[in-house]
């Protein structure tokens, strides 16, 4: 695997291989890579003649009281799963490489309304810096196909949104979400759980599965559903930050006769804000 730090030294690489006609494969990632971001090389290697794995800590996507400072930095791990998984080509450029004329001045790419919910309504201006930053790295690589995972269902629908109303040329593949085996989703941020609240802490999927079941046994009161499923969140100690029954394209709230549902959720722990969805058919 090459790893890059420039702009300049990764597209010539990129422009070489895509000179002999190698299909290009692309997983941004923030790194402390677990299982499933290995699962989104695969998924990337099965469609693609070559693989790239970008490693950036975006701090454009954090707010002021956010986990960018703390957020693990694992370099030297990440890449020998990386290497093991046999991805070709790993970027990692530092703030001065992606944003070399600071961030407040960064020209921004805003995506509407579907950012203003959910995790967009508790974190203002994350998905901002994840649309910027995406972007800038789509430019960067000129992928043929970028796969992200689906645990962050919101950061897949605004990216396929913003890839779609740009006409960027890139196929936008989601990836399915990887659990433990109690069916926690895998996480980056699942490290800051202490001992006490890992146990408990599948309870965002147990209540997100319980408003499916629901849901399935004809229960259309999605209100009352959201509002039992934080109360049952906050029965084992954690604060829900909302759960939502929403329409999975446009991630506005559910209406009656929508088929195309997505139940979303997010919850605080002492140290951490995990998120999690299931999708009906
Ligand atoms: O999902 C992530 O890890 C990040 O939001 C992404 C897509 C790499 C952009 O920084």
């Amino acid at each position: 695997m090459q790893i890059f730090h420039t702009v300049n030294g990764l597209r010539q690489s990129l422009v070489a291989a895509r000179s002999t006609g190698k299909r290009i494969g692309f997983v941004p990632t923030m790194g402390n890579l677990h299982d499933a971001h290995i699962a989104l090389i695969k998924q990337a290697q099965q469609t693609n003649d070559v693989v790239v794995c970008s490693i950036f800590v975006n701090g454009l996507q954090f707010g002021l009281n956010e986990d960018w400072d703390k957020y693990p930095r694992t370099l030297e791990a990440d890449s020998g799963r990386l290497r093991d998984a046999g991805c070709d080509f790993l970027f990692h450029p530092n703030d001065q490489e992606m944003y070399p004329n600071g961030l407040d001045t960064q020209t921004r790419v805003i995506c509407p309304t579907m950012t203003d919910v959910l995790c967009g309504a508790s974190r203002p201006g994350h998905f901002e810096g994840v649309t910027t930053v995406v972007t800038k790295l789509f430019n960067i690589v000129q992928p043929d196909e970028a796969v992200f995972g689906m645990k962050d269902f919101q950061q897949l629908a605004v990216i396929r949104r913003m890839t779609e109303d740009l006409c960027v040329p890139v196929v936008i593949t989601g990836a399915p979400i990887h659990r433990e085996p109690d069916g926690l989703a895998m996480s980056s941020r699942n490290s800051f759980l202490t001992p006490e609240e890992r146990p408990k802490a599948n309870q965002l999927y147990l209540s997100l599965n319980w408003i499916v079941s629901q849901i399935n046994a004809g229960n259309r009161d999605y209100k009352t559903l959201e509002k039992q499923a934080s109360e049952q969140i906050e029965d084992v100690g954690f604060r829900a930050d909302y759960i939502s029954v929403c329409n999975s394209k446009t991630l506005q709230m559910a209406a009656d006769d929508d088929r195309d549902i997505t139940v979303l959720g997010a919850m605080y722990t002492s140290g951490a804000r995990l998120i999690d969805n299931i999708s009906l058919n």
